[in-house]
């Protein structure tokens, strides 16, 4: 095996479908950066019960779905390790030794976890959704990672693994490297509605796993710049949500459409349907791929549970490292 930088570990919740906004936000930098960096996808299925500790039933169906949607969005299982959190113990284990390097404190002040809490509009929160960046750390560090390719609402969970990782080096010796968040190039993708996010829950999403036709229909109601009501009104494609995705997904036409649009050149029908044909000719490949593994969940099991399986080993050895560093392996 060649050598590597390092090691990468990131991760999904497993609450569905897959779609453009993770590919450009971290997916897409997951499968470059994996040619160079010994890679841990981990599907945090214990994290999504924070929010659905009501229907853990639904669960073994998302994890099967990611799985898929990564496979088919080009993520080489011969050479990256998809693995499953609850299947791993040493998570927990070290999910609990973390909690007491952290402060309540600190995890109240987590914007993305308030902002969560507000979208669930929880009054109070479970220990175990407040806590949930703790157990991430442990995702995290499981496996020693370096760096950690994620989307930009990740940002404050790393900061919080960051203090972690040191004040455990600190006190007990150093164990684990400081790891480095990693912003793919469209950190947000707008939605097709106009929204900040795509996003399954606002139903604004274009999913990996759509067709030709569900991509051409959503595109088409897809919002345009509000001060373009007739052809030949000039368009503004800065206030046009169709012109970010042409940004993202058609880098070829970009500039042209740009102009064409200021110059009410083009209309936004055309332009559309140019976009559509883009993302599709984009997702086609991973049509191809899905193919595959479509109906064949025992393909997907096995690559799950021998990832698992290679995941489980890497964090022992790492617990073993920490409870000989802490003195607490006493027979
Ligand atoms: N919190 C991430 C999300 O909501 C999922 C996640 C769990 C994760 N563990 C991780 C991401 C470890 C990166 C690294 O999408
Ligand atoms: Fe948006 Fe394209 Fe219409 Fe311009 S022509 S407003 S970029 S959809």
């Amino acid at each position: 095996m060649s050598e590597k930088k390092g090691r990468i570990l990131t991760g999904d919740r497993p609450t569905g479908k897959l779609h453009l906004g993770h590919y450009v936000g971290s997916l897409e930098n997951r499968i470059k950066l994996s040619e160079e960096y010994e890679t841990f996808i981990i599907i945090a299925d214990v994290q999504a019960l924070t929010t659905n500790f009501d229907e853990p039933e639904m669960l073994e169906k998302d994890v099967m779905q990611v799985t898929e949607d990564y496979l088919a969005a080009g993520i080489d299982p011969e050479n990256v390790t998809i693995c499953v959190q609850s299947m791993i113990p040493q998570i927990a284990e070290l999910t609990v030794i973390y909690s007491m390097l952290v402060t309540v404190n600190q995890l109240e002040r987590n914007p993305t976890v308030k902002a969560e809490a507000e979208q669930h509009n929880y009054e109070e929160m479970t220990y175990g959704f407040l806590g949930y960046p703790v157990s991430q750390a442990a995702d995290i560090t499981f496996c020693r990672a370096d760096l950690v390719p994620v989307g930009e609402d990740q940002i404050p969970h790393l900061e919080q693994t960051r203090k972690i990782v040191r004040k455990f080096n600190n006190l007990y010796g150093e164990v684990f490297p400081e790891p480095e968040p990693r912003i793919g190039d469209f950190p947000r993708l707008i939605g097709l509605d106009g929204k900040a996010k795509m996003s399954k829950s606002l139903n604004n999403a274009i999913f990996l796993s759509d067709t030709r036709e569900n991509v051409k229909n959503k595109v088409s109601q897809a919002v345009t710049d509000p001060a373009r009501v007739r052809l030949d009104d000039p368009g503004h494609p800065e206030d046009c949500p169709v012109f970010e995705y042409h940004k993202a997904f058609n880098e070829e036409e970009v500039e042209e459409i740009r102009e064409s649009c200021r110059e009410a050149k083009i209309g936004c029908v055309a332009c559309k349907e140019r976009l559509a044909e883009k993302i599709n000719q984009f997702l086609e490949p991973m049509r191809e791929r899905r193919k595959k593994y479509k109906n064949n969940p025992d393909l997907i099991e096995e690559i799950l549970y021998s990832g698992t399986k290679k995941a489980r080993k890497e964090a022992e050895k790492t617990m073993e490292k920490v409870r000989e560093v802490m003195e607490i392996d006493y027979f």
